[in-house]
């Protein structure tokens, strides 16, 4: 299968400080891949290196075999004008844990924004497709809501309908979720997995284990910069090799299996 993401030995650090030590990592085309992996273990970075919201010191990363933010020329290497750069940055779309939506725009405006601003699209067709992605994320009754109008699990799913107006062929999600009330998770997710279901090559930052384990086609377990282990989820999540996966496994399960008895516990009649 086509790779559509290649990290070759990425290298990323902050003041001296290695964060991102020698990533080797591809995503196929269609791929869903997880990164799981504790706070600090350059999960985020990793993410903002293939979105070119950081350059990264070493090592290459290519998106559908093109180098990314370089040009190379015998041994030199050059870095892309501005306008490749916002060229390749299109192909990504990016979602993150605060929706970061325009608060002073509604829903669909937020949708359009991207394609008549940078797409090229007419205000007429970027409509009629805003729509249809509204509608996707089940949000059609609330195009002409404003963010602060609408739950966080809405604002999420306009965040997404926003990445996806501009037609990327990757998406990129740093734990979408992690700032919701538990309630609403699974709205978010449930339109992750219709994305999945539809073939979108996804790389996902999260921390919800059984959405790794149901939608990932692989799932890789990053600490302290490196990926420790990555495997089918079937094996990484109930056979995990590695110390350093097993301890963070059991934590992040036992926080979820503790969270979910509070919400039946709320759940429940008083007596
Ligand atoms: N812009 C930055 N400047 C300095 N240090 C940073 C910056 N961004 C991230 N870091 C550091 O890099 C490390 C990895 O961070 P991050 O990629 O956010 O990890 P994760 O997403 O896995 O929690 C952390 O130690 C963090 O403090
Ligand atoms: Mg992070």
């Amino acid at each position: 299968m086509n790779a559509l993401v290649e990290a070759v030995n990425l290298h990323k650090h902050f003041h001296g400080v290695d964060v991102l030590k020698g990533i080797d990592m591809t995503v196929a085309e269609g791929e869903v891949v997880c990164l799981l992996g504790p706070s600090g273990s350059g999960k985020t970075t990793f993410l903002r290196c293939i979105n070119q919201l950081e350059i990264f010191d070493g090592g290459r990363l290519y998106v559908d075999g093109e180098l990314l933010g370089l040009r190379e020329s015998g041994t030199a290497l050059h870095r892309l004008p501005d306008k490749q750069i916002a060229r390749q940055r299109r192909q990504i779309g990016m979602v993150f844990q605060r929706f970061n939506l325009f608060p002073h725009k509604t829903a669909l405006q937020n949708v359009i924004e991207g394609p008549v601003q940078v797409g090229g699209v007419s205000k007429k067709q970027a409509v009629s497709e805003a729509r249809e992605l509204l509608e996707r994320v089940g949000l059609s009754e609330r195009a002409d809501h404003y963010p602060a109008q609408l739950s966080g699990g809405q604002q999420q799913r306009v965040a997404i309908a926003r990445a996806l107006a501009m037609k990327p062929k990757l998406m990129l999600f740093d734990e979408p979720t992690s700032a919701l009330d538990p309630e609403l998770v699974g709205e978010v997710l449930a339109v992750m997995r219709e994305l999945a279901a539809d073939g979108m090559t996804m790389v996902v930052v999260t921390h919800e284990i059984a959405f790794a384990r149901d939608v990932a086609d692989r799932v890789v377990f990053m600490d302290g910069g490196v990926v420790v282990e990555s495997g089918p989820p079937a094996e990484v999540i109930r056979n995990p090799q590695h110390e350093r996966t097993k301890t963070f496994l059991s934590r992040i399960i036992a926080e979820q299996e503790q969270h979910a008895a509070a919400a039946a516990d709320l759940a429940k009649p008083v007596e």
